[in-house]
């Protein structure tokens, strides 16, 4: 058969929408939203003026960071049907699962009059809800409300733990690291949901569906159980060239547009470092081992620490089960999925690629005794 093969495996370095979300320059690890580098972000800004910045387009003026913090104090509750269902959840189930199951859920019980702005703040301050929730519901914990005074970071550790730890502020630009990163394989699907002109909630449904994956946002929890796995500094040499020699992927590690440290990983690292001086963090000792390794190892192909490898360590710091890492992922992500959403909504045409067709064409029918 004489096919003409012209498959993009993977869609490497194709371009699918025209965008002014945010920049990712792969070669010098920068990475840059709405034309504000992320150091300067997380710096000055805070997670309600970053997703301002990345929803509108620029900073927000004083009223204007008054109405976006408001907002998504106001619409932090989730409603009692949804609490009930997700009592009779069975425990063991995994907290993405419950996240996408009830983002979906709640598509029948909002209003469906909203703008699509107004359902992105909707579903960004219900989502740190459902997963704390779940938490303290997996844990046989009373719940604990949210608090309207609290910033959105601050409440969702709240809500978690019943206070707000030292270093909840890194939490914060924790969450701006995770806004944005351009054409990623959730932003994609969920933009391919959005091109359909489907409603929010599909959308967002699809976005935790495809972020969970381990080689995706899946990949902070999978770090963790290979730093357990590893156990002490004495085994990670063996355990990372026994990965490399059966050809597994090491989790945390490698990225198709960065081809340097991702500037994300190296931020939280060195808030890592930073507490490090006063106080030992878990596991931290071992990742440094396991990135000074395979970064020898991988030299040539150019594979470094991608978001992944460092934020499951400080996540651990606060006390946050692995299983809850992408959840937290998927709680700061919202924000660029649904301002993708919205921007190649602007200019729609629905996603419909084609897959090159390589078996039969001239089969015979026959029935299940044989006969034509
Ligand atoms: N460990 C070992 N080898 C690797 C790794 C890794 N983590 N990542 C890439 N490689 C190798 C890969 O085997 C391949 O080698 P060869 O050319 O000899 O076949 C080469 O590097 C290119 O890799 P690829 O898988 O073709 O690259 P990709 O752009 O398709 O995939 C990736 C990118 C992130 C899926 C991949 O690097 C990976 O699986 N990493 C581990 C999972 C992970 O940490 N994911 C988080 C990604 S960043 C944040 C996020 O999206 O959540």
């Amino acid at each position: 058969m004489d096919i003409e093969f012209d498959v993009k495996h993977g869609l490497e370095g194709v371009a699918v929408a025209i965008s002014s979300i945010s920049y990712v320059d792969g070669e010098k690890g920068e990475l840059v939203y709405r034309g504000f580098k992320i150091e300067d972000l997380i710096e000055n800004s805070t997670f309600e003026e970053t997703s301002y910045l990345i929803w509108f387009g620029s900073l927000p003026n004083e009223n204007e960071l008054d109405f976006i913090t408001t907002m998504l104090a106001k619409k932090r509750e989730l409603p009692e049907e949804i609490v009930k269902m997700m009592n009779s959840f069975p425990k063991t189930s995994h907290p993405m699962e419950v996240l996408r199951s009830v983002v979906s859920l709640l598509g029948m019980f909002e209003k469906k009059d909203k703008s699509t702005f107004e359902n992105a703040i909707n579903l960004t301050a219900k989502i740190p809800t459902i997963i704390a929730y779940w938490y303290r519901i997996k844990n046989n914990l009373p719940l604990i409300h949210p608090r309207e005074s609290l910033k959105h970071s601050e409440n969702f550790l709240y809500m978690m733990f019943g206070s707000v730890p030292e270093h909840s502020s890194l939490f914060d630009k924790a969450l701006i690291l995770h806004a944005e990163q351009g054409m990623n394989a959730s932003t994609f699907a969920s933009t391919v949901t959005a091109s359909t002109l489907s409603d929010i909630y599909s959308i967002i449904t699809t976005a935790i569906g495809t972020l969970k994956g381990p080689l995706h946002g899946g990949a902070n929890e999978k770090v963790l159980d290979m730093l357990e796995e590893i156990g002490n500094l004495e085994n990670v040499e063996f355990y990372i060239n026994d990965l490399i020699n059966r050809k597994e992927k090491i989790m945390g590690f490698g990225h198709r547009i960065y081809k340097t440290y991702d500037p994300r990983a190296k931020i939280l690292k060195n808030w890592i470092k930073d507490i490090f001086i006063n106080k030992k963090i878990k596991y931290f000792e071992i990742a440094l081992k396991v990135e000074e390794i395979v970064l020898n190892k991988f030299k040539e192909k150019k594979i470094y620490p991608n978001v992944d490898f460092y934020s499951g360590i400080l996540y651990n710091y606060f006390g946050i089960p692995k299983d809850f890492f992408t959840p937290i992922f998927a709680m700061a992500r919202i924000v660029g999925w649904t301002a993708h959403a919205m921007e190649y909504c602007k200019n729609n045409r629905i996603f419909r690629p084609k897959a090159i067709y390589n078996g039969p064409k001239n089969l015979k029918y026959k029935d299940v005794k044989g006969a034509e």
